[in-house]
């Protein structure tokens, strides 16, 4: 707690008022106080150590203190002038602002300043500020920064280093923000309608709908192979950044497996109710610690054609399954990666569209643990590149061996690579190469289904 008089200074500083002159007994209550105050203002400045300790080089990479001065000068004004957040600051003087935050971020990149403002809990405990504001504030620094020239790879390295400080900036439950994640960060729509990267579900929350909002996307994806072709359409409801309901409906088109097994033109439509929940960890406000963002989620699957039913009855594979899954997100922000990791619980022939397990000459239908993996690089703020890699049952190759077609069944694991761009939050657009393995390769030469994967998202 700051003497009074020394209160009255800062406030004065703050708010522009004149302040009293200090008599001696004053001043000397008042170095006391300060002193206090540092050492716990030390200890909350400590606490923005972070995964990326702080260095000099970032301090150089922004230009240093002149160059922090001048992005804050830019910062303040465009804080100022947002229609959201501009109003909180209409009581705060703004070249005290400019002055405290250039001091705060100067000393947060590793450069030799004292910052001397207010203490970041104090400072920001009336302003009720959620994970919408606070992420709205890092995408008005991010438009500061690109005004600026500053590289996207030195952005990510500085807000790294201030994300910590959201434990004492956040200290509202958040308003309804529609859009209050920032861009490309809650994945796209995966294959199966679940938010992810083409191929995998992640533990992001589809939709840009921060704490407390509700938001929807709809997404349309056209995956070509040699072979094959599959369309996908969906929507997704990201509720609360905590859960998501998606529905996606698959069409897939045969190729020449269809005229193989005497049926020509065979289309098989595949409709995936899914959900997921968010149970622990935020992918960008836990990128500083090891914590990753971990969802769980459910994909019922149901085949509607009755085309196959024949040859899925022959097998012993069933129409409809559930997979489950756990995913974990890491993001680190510095290096401007995110790591997805997810495990699922399945039974399912090519994703479901070949049925579900397979009895014939013995019992291939249990559950087995696949593991799936997705690597993504942020290359700017609105491009995504990255790769995938999804392990796939091979539940089929049995059965299709004991109907007398060797290995004419077998199933092989899926990969891609992706580059993703989002001009901005309400569209979205997702370019692959597929890699599918071979599918049915008794009817397809043992050719591998690779090509291309197109997805287009519009969310609101
Ligand atoms: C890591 C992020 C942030 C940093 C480093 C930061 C830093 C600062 C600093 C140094 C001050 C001056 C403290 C003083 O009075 O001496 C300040 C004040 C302020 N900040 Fe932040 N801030 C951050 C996030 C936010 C966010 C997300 C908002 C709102 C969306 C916000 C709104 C304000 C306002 C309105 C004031 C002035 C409060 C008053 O009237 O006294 N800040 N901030």
């Amino acid at each position: 707690m700051l003497h009074p008089t020394a209160q009255a200074r800062t406030s004065s500083l703050r708010r522009g008022y004149p302040f009293a002159a200090w008599s001696r007994t004053s001043l000397l209550v008042a170095l006391a106080a300060c002193c206090a105050t540092a050492s716990v203002r030390a200890q909350s400045l400590a606490s923005t150590d972070t995964l990326t300790p702080p260095s000099v080089a970032l301090y150089n990479a922004l230009g240093k203190k002149e160059g922090i001065r001048l992005l804050m000068d830019d910062l303040v004004d465009r804080l100022r002038a947002d229609k959201a957040i501009g109003p909180l600051f209409n009581n705060i003087k703004p070249a005290y602002l400019k002055e405290q935050l250039t001091d705060q971020l100067c000393r947060v990149s590793g450069g030799p300043c004292v910052y001397e403002g207010e203490e970041m809990k104090k400072s920001h405990a009336d302003l009720k500020i959620g994970t919408g504001e606070f992420n709205l504030l890092v995408e008005i620094l991010q438009d500061s920064m690109t005004a600026r020239d500053i590289p996207f790879g030195v952005q990510n390295r500085l807000l790294a280093r201030l994300a910590p400080m959201h434990r004492e900036i956040i200290t509202a439950s958040p308003a309804a923000n529609r859009q209050g994640k920032l861009l490309l960060t809650g994945g796209v729509s995966s294959v199966d309608g679940s938010a992810g990267g083409g191929l995998s579900p992640w533990a992001t929350i589809g939709t840009y709908a921060s704490d407390q909002a509700t938001g929807i996307s709809a997404h349309a994806t056209r995956v070509t192979t040699n072979d094959y072709g599959l369309n996908t359409y969906g929507l997704t409801l990201g509720i609360h950044n905590q859960w998501e309901v998606s529905l996606a409906r698959q069409s897939f088109d045969t190729g020449v497996t269809g005229p193989g097994l005497g049926i020509p033109g065979l289309q098989l439509t595949q409709d995936i109710l899914g959900a997921k929940w968010r149970v622990a960890g935020d992918a960008i406000l836990d990128s500083d610690t090891w914590q990753p963002q971990i969802a769980v989620g459910v994909q019922f699957k149901n085949l509607q054609s009755s085309g196959l039913d024949a040859t899925l009855s022959a097998l012993g594979a069933k129409k409809t399954g559930t997979d489950v899954y756990v995913s974990a997100t890491k993001l680190l922000l510095a290096q401007g990666i995110l790591i997805n990791g997810t495990l699922r619980a399945t039974n399912a022939n090519q994703n479901g569209l070949l049925g579900f397990g397979g009895t014939l000459g013995g019992a291939r239908d249990q559950y087995q643990l696949m593991p799936e993996l997705s690597v993504a690089w942020l290359a700017n703020r609105n491009l995504a590149v990255g790769m995938e890699y999804r392990r796939m049952p091979n539940n089929l190759q049995d059965p299709g061996a004991a109907a007398g077609l060797g290995d004419g069944l077998r199933a092989q694991d899926w990969k891609d690579i992706f580059i993703a761009w989002a001009p901005n939050k309400t569209v979205s657009a997702t370019l692959a190469y597929v890699d599918l393995g071979v599918i049915v390769p008794a009817t397809t030469g043992n050719r591998a289904q690779t090509g291309a994967y197109l997805s287009v998202q519009l969310g609101f």
